[in-house]
């Protein structure tokens, strides 16, 4: 990073050769670097280069550049592209932005013909275009890592429709559910994910280039063509509120700061379950780390961090929307600033995904431990109420002689499943021997809430069926 100015001497320093025209002194050297974005936006460079090869393509085709102008400036971005990803382009600060590193540069290269580049366009519908753009790419990339995490899910599941667990509410032991059953609730949060990414990403493909500075452009431009060169949907079909417009980076953010909701939600799940407590799942060794004092530390530090970096991208999310609640139409300096907080929300969603994708179908669930734990805590209390009910007790009764019945397993120290049929009939005269395989018994409690939606083995390998067909629709 280089600076060309110089604030001592203001006077004999170059005036930026981007504007110098109506200038008479340089832009202070601390200003300059205030009011730079190249060394964040130097991310978009290929969403940059992509929009300028598209444009020009576009203005030899009205005829507003030469064919031979517009095959030397491709040839000159494509060149561009290449050093910049062999690491050998300047990044200079005193260019500002990505657009003038490399719009200079072309014209470096190419000499005069550089400079017709940006007739018709101007910053700020070129830099909206870059970030749908990069938005969009992202998108794509965020759904891969959705899937491959949907999938993954979806294997434990299969392997765990039998496995029983303790299900909870308010974090007490409530009924017991199929641990498959559980991960397909962590499916279902992600698939709405990938839903909401989805349909973000049709208003994020919406093509801002045209619009010029505000007003549109006096050239006869085709933008119908040039939309269709970059895959953009539709056009924008303002242009005040095209280049102003940050809905879509919003919109996103806000869908980014769901996923993260509920990868802190499942992490949360998992650094409990985890827990010597809890026992019920063991997380690969590399996922883990250990302490450099307690020997015996194995911490789930993924699901830690993941619960903690959801903090960002919810903060991410409300400097977009303060960002632009004051701004009037249309493009203000105030917008260069929807770059860190929409890349930072990208990078933490991207790296959260990607560690979870690995995690998630490695985990190991502890099957008789999580057993162990549902016939714990009277789990089946409900299911012996629902007997009762089909046996004739109004459902209210039923409760008050469950209740009844568990109060003695709690003073005596034993599940329901536990106490004899002569201290069960103590309650009701309804009770049989048959209560314990069709009431007491964890199987009979799961296999029992066989319906769409309900726990029951059968039921949960039917919805990992349906699911395989959801996520193919999905992302067809
Ligand atoms: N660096 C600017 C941004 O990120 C590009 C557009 C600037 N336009 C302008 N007229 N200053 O938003």
């Amino acid at each position: 990073m280089t600076t060309s100015s110089n604030s001592s001497n203001p006077s004999q320093a170059q005036t930026s050769g981007m504007w110098g025209g109506r200038f008479s002194e340089a832009t202070d050297a601390f200003v300059t670097e205030f009011t730079a974005s190249v060394q964040f936006d130097q991310r978009t460079y290929k969403q940059d280069i992509a929009g300028s090869i598209a444009h020009a393509t576009m203005l030899a085709k009205v005829g507003v550049l030469t064919e031979q102008e517009r095959d030397d400036i491709i040839n000159g971005l494509n060149t561009i592209k290449s050093e910049i990803e062999a690491g050998q382009f300047e990044w200079r600060i005193d260019l500002e932005d990505v657009h003038m590193n490399i719009e200079s540069r072309l014209t470096q290269r190419i000499g005069i013909t550089g400079k017709k580049l940006h007739t018709g366009r101007s910053r700020n519908d070129q830099v909206a275009t870059d970030i749908r753009l990069y938005v969009r790419d992202e998108i794509d990339a965020i759904l891969k890592l959705l899937e491959k995490l949907q999938k993954g899910i979806l294997r434990l599941a299969s392997n765990n429709t039998q496995t029983i667990m303790p299900g909870f509410t308010h974090l007490q032991t409530a009924q017991p559910v199929t641990f498959g059953h559980h991960l397909m609730a962590w499916f279902e949060m992600l698939v709405r994910d990938s839903e909401r990414l989805i349909d973000c990403r049709k208003r994020v493909n919406r093509m801002p280039l045209g619009s010029a500075a505000l007003a549109g452009t006096t050239y006869p431009i085709d933008r119908a063509f040039t939309a269709e060169l970059l895959s953009f949907e539709a056009v924008a079909e303002n242009s005040l509120d095209a280049v102003s417009d940050r809905d879509f980076a919003i919109e996103f953010n806000a869908a980014a700061a769901l996923i993260m909701m509920h990868l802190s939600r499942m992490s949360e799940e998992l650094i409990l379950w985890t827990s010597a407590q809890f026992k019920f799942v063991n997380i690969p060794d590399r996922f883990c780390t250990g302490s450099s004092i307690m020997p015996q530390k194995k911490n789930p530090d993924v699901s830690e961090l993941v619960r903690g970096k959801t903090g960002r991208v919810y903060g991410d999310l409300m400097s977009l929307l303060t960002l632009m609640k004051g701004q009037p139409l249309a493009y203000n300096k105030d917008n260069q600033e929807d770059k860190e907080p929409l890349f930072d929300a990208i990078d933490t969603i991207r790296g959260s995904l990607m560690a979870f994708a690995d995690m998630i179908p490695a985990l190991v669930p502890n099957i008789d431990i999580m057993r162990e734990a549902a016939l714990r805590g009277f789990s089946t209390a409900t299911d012996l109420a629902d007997y009762l009910v089909k046996n004739g007790v109004a459902f209210r009764d039923a409760h008050e002689i469950v209740g009844k019945a568990v109060a003695l397993g709690v003073q005596e120290s034993k599940d329901l499943s536990e106490l004899t049929l002569e201290q069960l009939q103590q309650f009701s005269d309804l009770i049989q021997a048959d209560v314990f395989e069709k009431a007491l018994t964890l199987e009979a409690s799961v296999n029992a809430r066989n319906h769409i939606g309900g726990t029951a083995p059968a039921q949960v390998a039917a919805a990992i069926e349906r699911a395989h067909t959801r996520l193919e629709k999905l992302y067809a």
